[in-house]
């Protein structure tokens, strides 16, 4: 990435590509309209019968979804990672599933590039500073016994939608001195995967105290946050001073 002019990377290309190399089976679109659509509807196919993750990624979506009502802009062609990673899921997940996968984001970001201001905004919204970067959307979807959690990762890389001021891209707040090298993305790739993969063997029981404070830790860093959290109970509900809110109604 270093070496070519940032117009010409596609950065939903090249993820294919580091994952084709690691062997992670994997489907890549140059423009497709949702890629949590395209992993639901191949979610219980044969082919996706024995792999324990498949990775949907593309250049384009022309119908990207947001949690809840929202949608997810584009911001020009290859300048987002728009993925979902589809997992295999053995046992029913533990209400604080969807806070871990969260943090798992969080840690890949902070270890890649531990000088910038990541925070995390619940329900997993990740940021820099006060400006959006990513976001997740989580859908577990199930067929007789068998189990997926989708993992759609909306990730602005190299720019941010134009109409949505309170987003920003890595490209945008990494220092001048830092340009994005293709090493860190590939690490900050096998980060996430592992960071994801290990969650979700932990995600059957409540979250651990290492990773409720690393997550608390998280949240309260977010600049914009008017309250600090407390705590975060087994049935993922958190607490501020003046108030309980569920994870799942935020
Ligand atoms: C949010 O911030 O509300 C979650 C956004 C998730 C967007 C990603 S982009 C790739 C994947 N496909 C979609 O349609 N949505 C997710």
């Amino acid at each position: 990435m270093q070496d070519s002019p940032l117009s010409d990377i596609r950065i939903g290309q090249v993820t294919a590509q580091w994952a084709k190399a690691q062997k992670i089976s994997s489907q890549y679109f140059p423009k497709i309209d949702s890629t949590n659509l395209k992993a639901k509807t191949e979610a219980f196919s044969e082919e996706a019968f024995n792999e324990h993750l498949i990775l949907y990624v593309t250049d384009h979506q022309t119908a990207g979804r947001g949690r809840g009502q929202n949608t997810w802009s584009d911001a020009g062609s290859g300048s987002q990672l728009l993925s979902t990673w589809s997992f295999m899921l053995e046992q029913a997940l533990h209400p604080t599933a969807a806070p871990m996968m969260g943090l798992a984001l969080y840690r890949a970001a902070v270890a890649t590039w531990p000088f910038l201001e990541w925070n995390l905004k619940a329900p997993n919204d990740l940021y820099i500073g006060n400006k959006k970067v990513a976001g997740l959307l989580l859908e577990s979807l199930s067929q007789g016994s068998d189990h997926r959690l989708l993992v759609g990762l909306g990730l602005n890389v190299i720019s941010s939608p134009e109409n949505v001021s309170t987003a920003t891209s890595l490209v945008h707040e990494l220092p001048e001195s830092v340009p994005l090298l293709a090493e860190d993305w590939i690490a900050f790739l096998e980060r996430l995967v592992f960071e994801m993969s290990f969650s979700l063997q932990l995600a059957h029981e409540a979250m651990n105290s290492t990773s409720t404070q690393a997550l608390l830790h998280a949240l309260n860093k977010h600049p914009l946050l008017k309250e600090q959290y407390t705590a975060l109970d087994q049935n993922g509900n958190l607490s501020t001073p003046s108030k309980q809110i569920s994870w799942m109604e935020l």
